[in-house]
């Protein structure tokens, strides 16, 4: 299991060094078997998702501070976390092979991972220590005897730390949702979110169990009829069910979006930021077969994947992915899935959390605005718009929505979900009619 830990090592340094954008990405390169992959990914996510806290309980135990060296920074944080997080590692393991990772600085990586380990108690955290004592996963504890988090009382910056989120967007949750809730919004940014797979409607999700369960993966059936968490075994996605396109992964929070839309058989509809095309094949399994669904993306190495899918879902004679938005005629449905900051979903993409800024979110719900814009413009008279994201900021939701309202568009319904993983992704849907 080196392989997994020293692959998380290498792509968790290139998002530190800023040499790369998303995890994801650094963790494809390298050959390696399954199991290791599938650890590689844990280390790595769970790493990012907790890294303010990781920080903090080191910092407050190393005498002279925390080393500026970002490998050793790194390493650190891997073997603080599973110490913390992962108590099917023994503690010496993650001690010993994160001091494996370094090439220099060996001895300090030991004491100080040796120490963090000796605060790991069983039982509860003292909610009346709120600064040393941090509840941990499987009933067990963080008992340090110096203060590592903030004052409890500067609220936005101990949730900032204890759950890793930026401290502006904590200060923002509060203002608007309250102290509880706010929490558990921030709480729900360090957990780890499901995978969640949506069986092809002609299938259902009670033949995909069962398919899934004859080749090792198990699932539990979520709420919605086509849906499954995955639950253990391997991997759903090196299945002959999947390479048969009898599924694709897509969290409950963006199907209900794409029903919102209510596309029905015959329909055209156009898919605005379609790409990879989770909600563009939902959409065309809807509208088939007498419908079309056009999905564009401005991109187009991500057009490309927009084929794939529709390809593997056996879907392509019903979802035609364009190269020019020219040729596509006024359509009775537009789903506006906006390009956005991703606050709803910093538990699956980990990364964000490193550059979302005000600036950013303001600049992104300009260019929201104009694809709204666009979209009203494409829908015949009477015809709706879907606009979606994953934000949780009014900014890029009610404030989008709001603007493109007036004579040629009113507002049917509109929904915020706000994340709670496993369970679902947090996120926004607003439905409109065009005048
Ligand atoms: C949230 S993702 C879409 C996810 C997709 N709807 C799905 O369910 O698989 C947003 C997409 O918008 C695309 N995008 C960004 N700016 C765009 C623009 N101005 N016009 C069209 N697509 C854009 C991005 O390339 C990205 O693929």
């Amino acid at each position: 299991m080196s392989g997994a830990r020293s692959l998380a090592c290498q792509a968790l340094l290139a998002l530190e060094k800023g040499r790369a954008q998303r995890l994801q990405d650094s963790l494809r390169a390298r050959a390696l078997g399954a199991a290791d992959r599938r650890l590689a990914r844990e280390l790595a996510f769970g790493v990012e998702r907790q890294r303010a806290l990781l920080d903090a309980v080191l910092e407050a135990l190393a005498e002279r501070g925390l080393p500026r060296d970002p490998l050793l920074r790194v390493a650190l944080r891997l073997g603080a976390y599973q110490l913390l997080f992962l108590s099917r590692v023994p503690p010496h393991a993650a001690v010993h092979e994160t001091v494996a990772l370094v090439p220099r600085g060996r001895a300090f990586v030991n004491a100080l991972l040796r120490a963090l380990a000796a605060g790991v108690r069983i039982g509860a955290a003292d909610p009346a220590r709120p600064r040393r004592e941090i509840e941990l996963p499987d009933g067990r504890a963080l008992v340090l005897d110096v203060d590592a988090l903030p004052d409890p009382r500067a609220r936005s910056a101990w949730l900032a730390v204890r759950y890793s989120v930026p401290e502006f967007l904590a200060r923002r949750w509060l203002e608007r949702h309250g102290d509880e809730q706010a929490e558990r919004i921030a709480a729900a940014a360090s957990r780890t979110p499901a995978v969640w797979l949506r069986a092809r409607r002609a299938i259902g999700a009670a033949a995909l169990q069962e398919e899934l369960a004859a080749a090792g993966v198990h699932t539990e059936r979520g709420a919605h009829p086509l849906l499954l968490r995955w639950s253990g075994g391997g991997s759903p996605f090196s299945t002959a069910a999947f390479v048969a396109g009898r599924f694709v992964a897509q969290d409950p929070t963006a199907l209900a979006a794409v029903e919102a839309l209510d596309a029905q058989p015959g329909e055209t509809v156009l898919d605005l930021c379609a790409a990879p095309g989770t909600k563009a094949t939902a959409l065309a399994e809807l509208v088939a077969p007498a419908g079309r669904v056009f999905a564009w993306d401005a991109i187009a190495a991500r057009r490309a994947r927009i084929r794939e899918n529709a390809h593997r879902l056996r879907l392509a004679d019903v979802l035609c992915v364009v190269d020019d938005l020219a040729g596509v005629p006024a359509v009775d449905a537009v789903l506006v899935d906006a390009p956005c900051s991703n606050t709803g979903v910093l538990a699956r993409r980990v990364e964000v959390r490193r550059r979302v800024t005000g600036a950013a979110i303001e600049a992104l719900a300009a260019a929201q605005r104009e694809l709204l814009r666009e979209a009203l413009a494409r829908v015949r008279p009477g015809g709706r718009v879907l606009y979606s994201t994953c934000s949780i900021e009014p900014e890029e939701n009610e404030a989008v929505v709001g603007a493109a309202l007036g004579a040629a568009a009113r507002l049917v319904a509109e929904h915020l979900t706000l994340p709670d993983p496993p369970d679902h992704d947090g996120g926004f849907w607003a439905r409109l009619e065009r005048g």
